[in-house]
């Protein structure tokens, strides 16, 4: 810290950047700050957007078409000073004021009329020297990054913090629902017990498409690339790691330490069997592409998988693209996020609430009106998966023989699993059978020795398919 005597401070923090901030109240609706040595007097920020895509063409366009009403209920005046993007030719349907778009990236950064800075490049590269290059010098930064977040997380909030700056990111997790908002602001004094999301709408869709229209995942698939909900290479998507790099933020949001990606059991829907579908219907279950965060006894388990949900819960009725989040707080209870997580115009929203946030930030002459992401659970531990207690839906593909299920039953038993429910439908004496298993709860390690047993047995025709359900 340093001593500042500018306008009668009551609090005056220098960071390790260039930027000096002075709270005042020395003088009403305008704001000061002197950053670089300039002191300026204003209620307009300037805003630099880095990536002019999809989202990036959203965000203008809903600053253009919004502004005023930001205006009128903030005060702010938001003003869009520089764009960069590689392409400087591409028509995206908004009209732009000439030599706002750029291809040079650091210049909308370092530029001194610029007074925040929104991310919208993606990806793990430049995205991370850009926001680096802002943080330190001291501007806040806006992303819907997840990928950078939940693998680079750590050391950007940490640089954030070093330099008094602020990292924000609604955008990044559940598209335009004020989830981070909510479980930043809303839910502080809970002490966070669980975390259901479904955070993928394009899963969510595949697996719809699939149980709505009996399609095979390769067409539902398709339709989602045709309709633009699934990108030309999907793998992020339906290998679930799009989803694992939202669980990342949430939990390490939730618990206060950074959850590194490896943290997480990981499993996606690529190549999805529409049959299961079917026979989780006959047992009352839908299948979601869930990411599952509990704390057990001071420890956070982390998970993404394709989940059989109870038919009668509530997150068994999002559809289609829609996300929704079940987040269990010790003093709230139970709370349900619901809404789009995907596109341009939600996505804008969301990312224009955290300018707005960034923008009050600066004007209010405070470093952090909400708590940020701090890093303050140094004890923060991970739960190995194989500790986790989880219950299964097992289609096994059997010798339609006697005998065949005390085999079953006998591998199981050894292992503490026991039978909840059995589903075999009648077909030909002698040809292989598909057998539905539904289990009581047990040890995911438990599973795993069993399972790996009962595939060696010569009455077991395929590898048996498995997935875990959820009872909330
Ligand atoms: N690809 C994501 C989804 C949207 O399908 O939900 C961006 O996070």
């Amino acid at each position: 810290m340093s001593t500042c005597f500018l306008l009668k401070p009551t609090l005056c923090l220098k960071g390790k950047g260039n930027v000096i901030r002075c709270p005042s109240n020395a003088v009403d609706k305008q704001w000061k700050t002197m950053r670089g040595g300039r002191v300026m007097n204003r209620k307009e920020i300037g805003v630099g957007l880095l990536g002019f895509g999809t989202i990036g063409s959203g965000v203008v366009k809903s600053l253009q078409d919004h502004g005023d009403l930001i205006e009128s209920r903030t005060g702010l005046r938001l003003v869009l000073r520089r764009i960069a993007d590689i392409d400087g030719e591409r028509d995206r349907g908004v009209r732009l004021a000439p030599g706002l778009l750029t291809h040079d990236a650091a210049s909308v950064v370092n530029s001194p009329d610029v007074d925040l800075v929104i991310e919208l490049i993606g990806g793990v590269g430049a995205a991370k020297d850009l926001m680096v290059q802002a943080l330190s010098l001291g501007k806040p930064v806006i992303t819907a990054n997840k990928a950078l977040l939940a693998e680079h997380g750590e050391e950007i909030f940490r640089l954030a913090e070093d330099h008094q700056a602020n990292v924000f990111f609604e955008a990044s997790v559940g598209g335009g629902i004020p989830l981070i908002r909510s479980l930043r602001e809303g839910l502080v004094s809970n002490r966070i017990q669980r975390i259901y999301g479904i955070l993928n709408g394009t899963c969510n869709y595949i697996l719809t498409r699939m149980e709505q229209d009996r399609i095979s995942f390769d067409k539902a698939l398709k339709d989602a690339q045709k309709a633009g909900f699934a990108e030309v290479e999907p793998a992020l998507d339906i290998d679930g790691i799009d989803t694992a790099h939202k669980a990342v933020i949430l939990a390490s949001l939730a618990y206060g330490f950074h959850v590194p990606m490896k943290a997480v059991a990981v499993e996606g829907i690529r190549g999805f069997n529409a049959i299961d579908i079917s026979y989780a219907l006959d047992l009352g279950y839908r299948i979601k592409m869930l990411a599952v965060i509990k704390e057990i006894n001071g420890e956070v388990e982390i998970r993404v998988h394709p989940t059989l949900i109870p038919m009668n819960h509530i997150l068994s009725s999002v559809h289609g693209i829609f996300n929704a989040v079940l987040i269990e707080g010790d003093s709230v209870g139970d709370m349900l996020c619901y809404g789009q997580g995907a596109g341009r115009d939600p996505t804008a929203s969301a990312v224009l609430s955290d300018v707005v946030d960034a923008a009050r930030d600066l004007t209010s002459h405070v470093l952090r009106r909400a708590p940020g992401f701090i890093l303050h659970n140094h004890a923060g531990r991970i739960r190995e998966i194989g500790a986790s207690k989880v219950r299964y839906y097992l289609r096994l593909t059997l010798l339609d023989k006697p005998g065949v299920f005390g085999q079953i039953g006998a591998v199981l038993g050894r292992h503490g699993i026991s039978i909840a429910s059995l589903l075999q439908k009648e077909v030909q004496a002698g040809k292989q059978v598909p057998v539905i298993v539904i289990t009581h709860l047990g040890h995911e390690q438990a599973f795993r020795e069993a399972m790996e047993e009962i595939d060696a047995l010569n009455i077991v025709g395929a590898k048996t398919v498995r997935f875990r359900i959820e009872d909330f």
